[in-house]
């Protein structure tokens, strides 16, 4: 028997670092799972890396979190197949045109004067930080109401968020992206607080930074170089390394197996080398 044989789990953000990592690790436990994202060929990617692997082979449904009648259509064919027991809402991230270059208010950006290259907070698109705020957001929220009915029927479930250290206290240019994962931990309390008397547990994990494919070309890495930011993250982690998708297993696993959380709902988990026990001084 495996830990989670016969479960079935929706997994957002599937083809991305942190998101396949863990549908492979729930399908080699068991579950199967069903891998969602807007890009097809990313998805193609981690079912072909679970058919290798030996896991339970993988559904694949390419779509929008935000997109309320995708979803819908989504959980129908999820109900056919038995319905939802887990649900990762891993899909997020933030956007570049929502955020400005520098750290500081410059008068010169009031006038367009910034220097070539610079961007203010007058200059950021809207649109983007826009976006950034409702893919963090709703993007959670819909795939959670929809698949909460299911777990529902089954008499209980388990819902992961993605926050962030933003969550806490928001890194410089980060507006849009620390606001709206600062709204995830919030919303995973008050989402816990409604849905505890069905059984359907919500909690959220915070990683710390772990490296995916954008994290190398703006933090750099420990092997090759690090950008200044990149230092200024290593230095404030009392482990001195970036995290990996294989950091947060243990807690994945622990907040989806009712025999080990099952009191457990409304909590936010760290995940971070010890990011949060330094204040910056
Ligand atoms: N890596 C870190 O250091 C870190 C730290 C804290 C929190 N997090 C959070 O952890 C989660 C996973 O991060 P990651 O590092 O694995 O990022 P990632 O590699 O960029 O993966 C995120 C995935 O989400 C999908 N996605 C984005 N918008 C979507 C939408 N509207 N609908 C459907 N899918 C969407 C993207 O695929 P498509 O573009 O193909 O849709 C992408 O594959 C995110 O919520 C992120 O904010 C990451």
């Amino acid at each position: 028997m495996k830990r989670f044989d016969g479960k079935i789990a929706v997994v957002t953000g599937a083809g991305g670092t942190l998101c396949s990592k863990i549908a492979i690790e729930l399908s080699l436990e068991g579950v199967l799972v069903y891998l969602v994202g807007r890009t097809e060929e990313k998805l193609v990617r981690t079912a072909e890396k679970i058919k290798e692997m030996g896991g339970v082979p993988a559904k694949i449904f390419a779509c929008d979190v935000t997109d309320r009648e995708s979803i819908s259509a989504l959980a129908e064919q999820v109900e056919a197949a038995g319905g939802c027991d887990f649900l990762i809402n891993g899909a997020g991230g933030n956007n570049a045109k929502a955020m400005p270059t520098i750290t500081k208010f410059d008068p010169r950006e009031l006038t367009d004067q910034l220097p070539e290259g610079q961007k203010g907070l007058y200059d950021i698109d809207m649109d983007a930080f826009e976006s950034v705020l409702k893919i963090n957001t709703m993007g959670t929220i819909i795939p959670t109401m929809e698949f909460a009915r299911q777990m529902i029927k089954k008499g209980g479930g388990s819902v992961i968020n993605f926050a962030s250290m933003n969550t806490y206290c928001p890194l410089t240019r980060c507006f849009a992206y620390a606001m709206s994962k600062a709204a995830v931990s919030n919303l995973t309390q008050s989402f816990a607080a409604y849905y505890a008397p069905a059984n359907v547990r919500i909690n959220a994990i915070a990683p710390g930074f772990m490296v995916n494919e954008r994290s190398k070309a703006y933090l750099g890495t420990v092997e090759e170089g690090l950008t200044l930011r990149g230092q200024q993250v290593i230095d404030h982690t009392p482990m001195g390394r970036f995290g990996e998708a294989a950091d947060l297993m243990g807690c994945v696993k622990w907040l989806l197996d009712s025999d080990a959380s099952g009191f457990v709902t409304g909590i936010t988990v760290p995940v971070d080398g010890g990011f949060l026990t330094l204040g910056g001084v």
